[in-house]
């Protein structure tokens, strides 16, 4: 039986600026995961921090429009699904849904997006 992993509240809107992010610790969002919450375009994403492909934090990516890319090897990833848009990165980052309440960023760890990609598409 799985166990629903709460929301949790991680920022005030504007703690997150524009093309940035901030890294919830796995430890914290219950996941055991490090996840990122990403701001872009007046939109909150939230993907799993560690590149799909090696050890990096996408969270010191460079975040542009919809997508962000790998600091390392500059795999590019749809914050939108978590789809891996271009090589060498070939797996989906996971996602996880944000949700607004107020003024506050509450994240849903372990809740996919809708239309989330989880198969490999690159
Ligand atoms: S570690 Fe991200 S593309 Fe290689």
């Amino acid at each position: 039986m799985s166990t629903q992993i709460e929301p949790i509240k991680v920022a005030d809107v504007g703690d997150i600026e524009d093309e940035e992010a901030l890294v919830v610790d796995g430890a914290a969002n219950g996941t055991g995961r490090d996840i990122a919450v990403f701001f872009s375009d007046g939109q909150y994403y939230a993907l799993d921090d560690t590149c799909t492909h090696e050890e990096a934090s996408l969270a010191d990516g460079w975040i542009e429009g919809e997508e962000v890319e790998c600091p390392i090897h500059s795999a590019r990833f749809s914050l939108c699904t978590g789809a891996a848009l271009c090589l060498p990165a070939s797996i989906p980052a996971r996602t996880h849904k944000v949700e607004l309440r107020g003024d506050e960023i509450w994240l849903h760890p372990g809740v996919p997006v809708e239309g989330a990609v989880t198969e490999v598409t690159a």
